[in-house]
């Protein structure tokens, strides 16, 4: 049997099959979702917000608990959606705002540009720039350096 999520701030409503994982859903709406580490709750790269309906969903892993401590923009309300099964109706879920920099194809183009929304770490979803900034080389160069980094780690994983 399916169930009814709200997707906010697009104010929009799709149908998730019951223990289906808000992942799976996010995706199949073709969200701006990254899902870094392939949705094993290592990566936070589908963080959500779940603004009501938290009972009616699967409770916290050990594993999605550990993961969620290393997001700087961490709430009680934070979420993993490839560790969320959807179990009742009511749930009302938030995307972060912002764009995850790994999304961004090529770097290069965004010099002398206005980004419109935050660009954020694909790992802890920090703001590593924020929306309305103009975009120098040498922020470029950092963010190309935090994405080395970043391939780094997650090849270790
Ligand atoms: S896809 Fe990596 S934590 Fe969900």
């Amino acid at each position: 049997m399916a169930k009814q999520i709200k997707l906010e701030p697009i104010d929009h409503e799709v149908s998730v099959k019951t223990n289906n994982n808000l992942l799976s859903m996010l995706l199949q709406q073709k969200l701006n979702v990254n899902w870094k580490c392939g949705g094993r709750g290592r990566c936070s790269t589908c963080h959500v917000y779940i603004q009501s309906g938290a009972e009616s969903l699967s409770p916290k892993s050990k594993r999605e608990l550990k993961t969620l401590e290393l997001i700087s923009n961490c709430k009680e309300n934070s979420r993993l959606a490839c560790q969320t099964r959807v179990l009742g109706e009511g749930v009302v879920i938030e995307l972060p705002a912002g764009m995850y920099l790994s999304e961004i194809n090529d770097l290069d183009t965004l010099i002398g540009k206005r980004v419109q929304q935050p660009i954020l770490h694909p790992l802890d979803g920090s703001v590593l720039v924020q929306g309305g900034m103009t975009i120098t080389r040498s922020i470029v160069n950092e963010l190309k350096k935090a994405l080395q980094e970043i391939d780094q780690i997650l090849s270790k994983t």
